[in-house]
């Protein structure tokens, strides 16, 4: 969507809506955006944010809860002061009727406050097994329709995981269709809002060096890993019931994959660009029950059990890792390694393309490992590093290995604003009605039709306690010029530390 049109979005008087607004992702992601989008001038002029939690709070309690929230912000007191005039707040239980009645009645003041309708953005920060019964509640309340034929727009951001599985994802899509149109439906998935992904799908479809060589002709494999070293914090009733791969691969693992894989759309519209992401995620080789102990390898960190609210006998994964394949013409064969884990030595979300050893080689035949390796970095800092190889210098014809960097935030031009985190972009594209970034239903379904059968049959692949601190990688991490990891291709299974 072209800025202009994008920044006319936000001339409307807007309300935001947060469900669940006292808790984790609503602090430490939702806040923190919606105050930093509006410290840039990108909130619309006239705007209100009504917080709707459990806690025993007042306007006033809930004005100091934000901003104790937002105390370590960069953007001054009058700015604060300014944004934390805009909340209101609405206590109640979010499985009590009355609540969304009350909720309508505070709308409509607010509305009638702007003398006109405005546009509604519903945040759901909840355990997906709320979410019937709250749109159900929204739409008895009459919320989920515009006040108006003509003015003013109601849109439903839904985090994700969206559903559990399948058949779940396939039932709340039709819940969501009968009280919203699709245009109406912002399904979130961060990582495709980070700047380094957006920044990733440029590099590579505007530079020929990358994508004209990412096909099975020229590269052996593909690894895609999400480190962390944290554990599930104070997750973890959430975390013990879905696990880490409905936790971050059936979502962020596999849209980074797609990004990888994907062809260059024909434009940069919304659909131009989900239909090449959709592409992808439908040829995913599914991996049969038998297949199991072969292509998928899972962990459990030495503690988990002991964690708040995790059961003691807990057979739920921290880290999985799985060897995947996709069923078209550009990557037939070529495996792609995706793993994700927390409690990990290291934090680090980044992927590296293997090519093929090179039929031109000058190099001889005891050099096995000749190999070039692009590995980008998305996290911490976004950087691209190669791998190649260069004549050592001297009187003979040896070859040997160098690695460059090239680091995204050195190319910065001095004074540039700082990169919007996920979460300014989710809330800047809802507002602005551009779903480009947010996932399309075949997207989840697709994702969800791998995913489920390695669920259901996760019993077939032991499940192995790691200590906290493992690295799978087993180079040193973090090393500065430490090569890539070698080029034995290992299997799914292979970096299991047992
Ligand atoms: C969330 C997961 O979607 O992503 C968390 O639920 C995870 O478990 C987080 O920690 C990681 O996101 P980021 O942006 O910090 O890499």
């Amino acid at each position: 969507m072209p800025a202009a049109k994008k920044t006319q979005a936000i001339l409307t008087p807007t309300i935001l809506i947060i469900f669940g607004v006292t808790g984790d992702l609503s602090t430490k992601k939702l806040l923190p955006g919606l105050f930093d989008l509006y410290a840039r001038g990108l909130l619309p002029k006239r705007f209100r944010i009504v917080g709707i939690s459990r806690q025993n709070f007042g306007e006033i309690d809930f004005r100091r809860f934000v901003e104790k929230t937002l105390r370590k912000n960069r953007h001054g007191r009058r700015q604060l002061e300014n944004f934390l005039d805009a909340l209101a707040f609405e206590r109640g239980d979010i499985n009590d009727g009355g609540l969304y009645d009350r909720l309508a009645g505070t709308l409509s003041k607010i509305d009638e406050s702007f003398g006109q309708c405005t546009n509604k953005l519903f945040h759901l920060a909840l355990s997906p097994t709320l979410y019937e019964r709250t749109f159900k509640f929204l739409a008895r309340s009459g919320l989920t329709k515009s006040c108006s034929d003509d003015l003013g727009w109601t849109r439903v951001l839904v985090e994700k995981p969206f559903g559990t599985d399948m058949a779940t994802a396939a039932r709340l899509d039709a819940l969501l269709a009968k009280f919203f149109k699709e245009e109406q439906i912002f399904r979130i998935d961060h990582y495709l809002a980070k700047e380094t992904m957006q920044n990733f799908l440029m590099i590579k479809f505007s530079n020929a060096v990358f994508e004209p060589l990412w096909n099975k002709e020229h590269v052996e494999r593909v690894e895609i890993r999400l480190y962390e070293k944290n554990g599930i914090g104070t997750r973890g009733a959430f975390f013990d019931a879905i696990g880490e791969l409905r936790d971050m691969g059936q979502n962020h693992v596999l849209q980074i994959l797609a990004m990888i894989a994907m062809e260059a759309p024909f434009d940069l519209t919304t659909h131009s660009v989900r239909e090449e992401r959709a592409k992808v995620l439908k040829t995913l080789r599914p991996i049969s029950p038998g297949d199991i102990p072969k292509f998928v390898a899972r962990g459990q960190y030495e503690g988990f059990r002991k964690e708040p609210n995790v059961r003691p006998d807990s057979l739920t994964e921290t880290y999985f890792r799985i060897e995947a394949y996709l069923n078209n013409r550009r990557w037939k064969g070529i495996p792609f390694f995706i793993e994700a884990g927390k409690k990990l030595g290291t934090d680090k979300v980044e992927f590296e393309i293997h090519f093929k050893k090179s039929d031109t080689c000058l190099c001889p035949a005891e050099l096995h490992d000749h190999q070039n390796v692009l590995r980008y970095v998305l996290q911490p800092k976004e950087s691209i590093e190669i791998q190649f190889y260069v004549k050592k210098e001297g009187f003979t014809f040896e070859l040997e290995k160098k690695e460059r960097t090239f680091y995204y935030e050195r190319a910065k031009p001095p004074g540039k604003e700082d990169i919007p985190d996920a979460y300014e972009r989710i809330f800047f594209d809802a507002l602005a009605g551009d779903q480009t970034l947010f996932t399309r239903t075949d997207e989840v379904m697709a994702e969800w039709k791998f995913v489920s059968p390695i669920l259901k049959n996760w019993k077939k692949t032991e499940l192995k306690i790691y200590k906290p601190g493992w690295n799978p990688r087993r180079h040193p991490e973090g090393a500065r010029g430490a090569a890539p990891r070698e080029a034995k291709k290992e299997s799914a299974r292979d970096l299991l530390p047992f």
